[in-house]
């Protein structure tokens, strides 16, 4: 058997005898020819049989393939520029290794209820394939940017004792006999602790949110990466925050060309994502929003059309900051030259993506904190450890959360954030 190689790797191959081992994607034929789309997870190649080179019986056999049938292909190795990828295969001989009989997601247009009830299987197309690949760069870009810069990741449990955003949009588990845990909402509260023994670091893992959102930019199970940095401020964490966009979508527009194309996704927007994002203040984006025409009163947060309205007014994104302290967390730290504005900020992605990271800067003085938890409702006895952050050499600190499904979905411009996960877990969906 000729040597076994991978599809990415095939074009240091050019005219040799070569197996593949992967799936079929597609066939057609027409009577002398069989033209096979053969995927093996690193790609998609045509084969090219023909009666003359399997033989007669071979070339019968071939016929019955259907698809994803998981077999093995050997053949030789030949440039052809009108090729997708610039090669294909001319096929010798085929092995199956397992039927695939009856697959259910064919070539012809399926809705999006019946993709998300395979979606063990509709991952195998070449779009979502594509949409995978995007979020791994994302990740991957992620980390190194953090692990390059000096931060330490520093991983927050799942299962906590206590709301971090607020409890009406908490999952409950029971944790053994007589005590609830509760699936973490962000781990932000544990990366203080962490960031006060080890400087800068982030924690990088899945949030879960119980809000009965509807929207296409909600899930219940979603990935979020936050660092958290000893003596930073809120202009720490908003420059922060914009290099690591900008960084993400670099490497994104670097090495994943093919994907993009793939998703005909235009890159003319992402190339302008360039340090430095537009800086507004809560109170101008009101201006702007009332300005546009839009119904908002000052003291609300946005939805999810303003959000939209806002960004569609500048080509990169916008950070928006300053938000009245009464529509935040209890965390926040007020403005000191007008406390009734929280020293936070929210990212928004261009072209309608809307909120991609909210952060800010952290309550760090005892009284306050105190004050916040105690008007907040949260039961003390549950934040003591956080009260010693406070108690023992407390600094100035700030971070945020950046939600990388949000943050896929725009870079490959998709409709729905369900695409940007293996596994979407929605208000409606917990299966597959
Ligand atoms: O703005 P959020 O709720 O902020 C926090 O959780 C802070 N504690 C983070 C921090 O400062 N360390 O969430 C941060 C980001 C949002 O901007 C969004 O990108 C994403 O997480 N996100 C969601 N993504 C998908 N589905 C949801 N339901 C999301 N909720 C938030
Ligand atoms: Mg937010």
């Amino acid at each position: 058997m000729p040597p076994v190689v991978y599809i990415e790797d095939i074009a240091r191959h050019d005219g040799e005898e070569v197996t593949l081992r992967g799936w079929l994607h597609n066939r057609r034929s027409s009577g002398k020819i069989h033209f096979l789309t053969v995927r093996d997870g690193t790609g998609f190649i045509q084969v090219v049989m023909s009666k003359a080179d399997l033989g007669d019986e071979r070339f019968a056999a071939a016929d019955h393939l259907s698809q994803e049938t998981s077999l093995t292909v050997t053949g030789r190795v030949r440039a052809d520029a009108r090729a997708k990828g610039g090669f294909e295969i001319t096929g010798t001989g085929f092995t199956v290794v397992s039927a695939s009989h009856d697959y259910p997601i064919t070539p012809k247009e399926h809705g999006v209820d019946y993709l998300m009830d395979r979606r063990h299987l509709w991952i195998r197309s070449q779009r979502q394939q594509a949409v995978l690949r995007v979020r791994h760069t994302v990740i991957d870009a992620v980390r190194e940017f953090f692990n390059s810069r000096g931060f330490t990741l520093a991983d927050t449990p799942i299962f906590t004792p206590s709301a971090c955003e607020g409890t009406s949009t908490l999952f409950p588990v029971q944790y053994f006999d007589d005590t609830t845990a509760y699936l973490t909402q962000s781990g932000q509260l544990y990366n203080e602790a962490n960031a006060m023994a080890l400087g800068k670091v982030y924690c990088f893992g899945p949030t879960f949110r119980a809000e009965k959102s509807k929207t296409r930019r909600h899930l219940t199970e979603f990935w979020m990466v936050e660092p958290e940095v000893a003596y930073a401020d809120l202009d720490d964490t908003m420059d922060l925050a914009e290099q690591l966009v900008e960084s993400v979508v670099a490497r994104v527009l670097e090495t994943r060309g093919a994907e993009l194309t793939h998703l005909e996704r235009k890159t003319d927007g992402l190339e302008a994502v360039r340090t430095p994002f537009p800086r507004i203040s809560y109170d101008e984006a009101i201006g702007r929003l009332k300005g546009a025409g839009l119904p908002v009163e000052w003291g609300g947060d946005f939805g999810g059309t303003d959000e939209t309205v806002l960004s569609s007014q500048f080509d990169r994104p916008v950070l928006v900051h300053r938000y009245p302290a009464a529509v935040k967390a209890f965390y926040m730290k007020p403005d000191p030259a007008r406390p009734d504005l929280a020293l936070c900020v929210d990212m928004l992605a261009p072209e309608g993506y809307g909120e991609i990271i909210g952060g800010g800067q952290r309550l760090d003085d005892y009284d306050l904190l105190l004050q916040r938890i105690t008007d907040h409702d949260l039961p003390q006895e549950a934040f003591e450890w956080y009260l010693d952050l406070r108690r023992y050499g407390s600094v100035p600190h700030a971070g945020f959360g950046m939600g990388i499904e949000r943050v896929v979905a725009w870079i490959c411009g998709l409709e729905h954030v369900r695409e940007t996960i293996p596994y979407p877990r929605l208000l409606h969906r917990l299966y597959p």
